[in-house]
């Protein structure tokens, strides 16, 4: 498994782009940038080198970690899979890339993609000195329009991309993205009922395209989840201090909340149920609401089944179930 938290080389790459930077310089540009993701004006705010910086040290950490989350649950199901390149579509500072290295040591290409000329500028400088990321190519361009020219690769990666496209263009991307999908296809959206909207409206049009959903889902067919529920899931991560001093928190830690699919050329062997929600540990049972290819049900595991009670009580929210237990006192989700 890959830790959420950034990468050493990283780390030390961002702390010495922020040497004579005022901390409240880039909280202020940090606070302005989020803002205007919060009214949907996406990142139209990132301009300067001083934008960029200030995106990075305040978000990064936190798209990382949905994005290693996302990897892990798909090396958890594909074990074998060990893409040799990599496109990341509307890369920014390169998140993505950093995620995919770390998870797959057999990355040897990557192809980098974006509009914005500072978050490029940005990724560039920070894997000046990287030897993961030596090979990287960084075009700049609208996402559609490049990626249609672009190689294939084994696995390619949308992460808190498509929120900032509107319907139209959400779903040219999603076929070119596809398109240039030689294996897996992994998208990542923040975990908002919004955010998962956009994924299940991806997933339906990739599914009737031929793909298979490799994670979360251990199904194909629509998702079973009635409004107002949604899918999504929760990564925690560490915050350095630069982290905390930007983004003006103290918490030494943020649980970043995401919604994301993995589609897949091939269907995956096993596709185990999922952990919908943080487990309900009682005196008598552990209730888990749980996605299943069958449909989503509560899983009720009785503390007297020693075995099944003892796996179930290791289950996180996001969780794969590899062993089901029995699920004796198994009930549909109203
Ligand atoms: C929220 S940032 C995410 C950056 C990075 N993928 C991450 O996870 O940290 C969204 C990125 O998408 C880029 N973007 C949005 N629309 C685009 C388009 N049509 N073509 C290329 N890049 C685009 C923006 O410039 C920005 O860098």
């Amino acid at each position: 498994m890959t830790s959420p938290d950034l990468p050493a080389e990283l780390k030390a790459a961002l702390n010495a782009r922020l040497e004579g930077l005022s901390r409240s310089d880039a909280a202020g540009r940090a606070a302005i940038i989020s803002q205007t993701y919060r009214e949907g004006g996406g990142s139209s705010t990132i301009k300067t080198e001083t934008d960029a910086l200030a995106y990075a040290v305040a978000r990064m950490p936190a798209t990382y970690a949905a994005v290693v989350a996302s990897l892990n649950a798909l090396s958890e199901i594909r074990p074998d899979f060990a893409p040799t390149s990599l496109l990341d579509v509307g890369a920014g500072p390169g998140t993505a890339s950093w995620a995919a290295a770390e998870a797959f040591p057999s990355l040897q290409a990557f192809t980098l993609l974006d509009a914005n000329e500072a978050l490029r500028t940005l990724a560039l400088d920070l894997t000046r000195r990287s030897d993961r990321l030596r090979r990287i190519t960084y075009e700049l361009g609208r996402a559609r329009t490049y990626a249609a020219h672009a190689e294939a690769a084994d696995l390619v990666i949308a992460s808190y991309v498509i929120n900032e496209l509107n319907d139209a263009e959400r779903d040219a991307l999603t076929d070119v993205m596809w398109e240039k999908t030689r294996n897996t296809l992994l998208v990542v959206e923040p975990g908002t009922p919004a955010g998962y909207a956009r994924i299940i409206a991806l997933r339906a049009r990739l599914i009737a395209a031929g793909a298979h959903v490799t994670a979360p889902c251990p199904h194909d067919r629509a998702c079973p989840l009635v409004a107002p529920d949604w899918c999504h899931f929760s990564q925690r991560l560490q915050r350095s201090r630069a982290h905390k001093q930007v983004k003006g928190a103290d918490a030494p830690f943020e649980d970043e909340r995401f919604a994301y699919v993995a589609l897949s050329r091939a269907r995956a062997e096993n596709r185990p149920s999922r952990v919908l929600a943080q487990p309900d540990v009682g005196k008598v049972e552990i209730a888990a609401k749980l996605c299943t290819p069958e449909g989503v049900v509560v899983a009720r595991v009785p503390r007297r089944a020693k075995a099944d009670y003892a796996r179930a009580r290791r289950w996180r929210w996001g969780d794969a179930v590899i062993d089901n237990p029995r699920r004796p006192g198994e009930s549909r989700d109203p």
